[in-house]
């Protein structure tokens, strides 16, 4: 979309993303981590997060609640709003990105569309959307914040898996799904994406 302002230009510097990439050793990258509310989101970003650290790689985790506790506080759960929340996020994980940090990303962000902005707004290569695939049921039986009883009291209106849609990505780069009836642990699922970021040429 086009910006609402006129007579604006784009600056350059002389330092850009290839210098800070030199100088940081790394390359940044968005990690878009998908899913309804208790499949895992927060965990696996901190996990991952935890792991990069490990290996000497920056990098930085986005959370939708927390972000709705500053930059995102003007927004409820209208989907314009999700879809602006996604936006906003998808704009700040871009500039982490450019900055050569490794960004998580971790909200439900439920609609493929918005997703899709935020991928476009990278490139395919530097966006690696991760969903967690883990069945509505599961969520609700965690229930981590009490939010799916309030949410089927009818106590909460519009909440995602229940009265407001859930859309799974059709092609996404990571799959997170339970394995025989049981979910992996923070350390497996963070070494998935880690893998794939390996593979990549994101962790040398
Ligand atoms: S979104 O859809 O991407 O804009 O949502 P996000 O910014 O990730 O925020 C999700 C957290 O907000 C809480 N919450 C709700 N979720 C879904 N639907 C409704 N109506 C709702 N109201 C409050 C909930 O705790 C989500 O946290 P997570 O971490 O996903 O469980």
């Amino acid at each position: 979309t086009l910006s609402n302002a006129t007579n604006i230009f784009w600056q350059e510097c002389q330092i850009g993303n290839p210098e800070r990439q030199k100088l940081l050793n790394q390359k940044g990258c968005v990690v878009w981590i998908t899913g309804l509310s208790g499949s895992g989101k927060s965990t696996l970003a901190c996990s991952l997060s935890r792991e990069l650290h490990s290996r000497g790689k920056l990098s930085y985790v986005l959370d939708g609640d927390n972000l709705r506790h500053g930059l995102n506080k003007d927004l409820g759960f209208k989907p314009e709003d999700r879809t602006e929340n996604i936006r906003r996020t998808g704009e700040v994980a871009k500039l982490f990105a450019d900055a050569g940090l490794i960004c998580v990303a971790s909200l439900i962000s439920p609609y493929r569309r918005d997703r899709d902005v935020c991928r476009a707004m990278l490139s395919d290569a530097n966006f690696i959307e991760v969903f967690m695939n883990m069945p509505l049921e599961l969520c609700e039986a965690r229930d981590p914040k009490g939010l799916y009883k309030l949410a089927r009291a009818g106590k909460i209106k519009g909440f995602t898996g229940i009265d407001d849609p859930y859309e799974p990505p059709l092609n996404c780069e990571i799959e997170i799904k339970q394995e025989g009836g049981v979910c992996p642990t923070p350390n497996v699922m963070a070494g998935q994406v880690a893998c794939y970021l390996e593979e990549k040429g994101f962790l040398e």
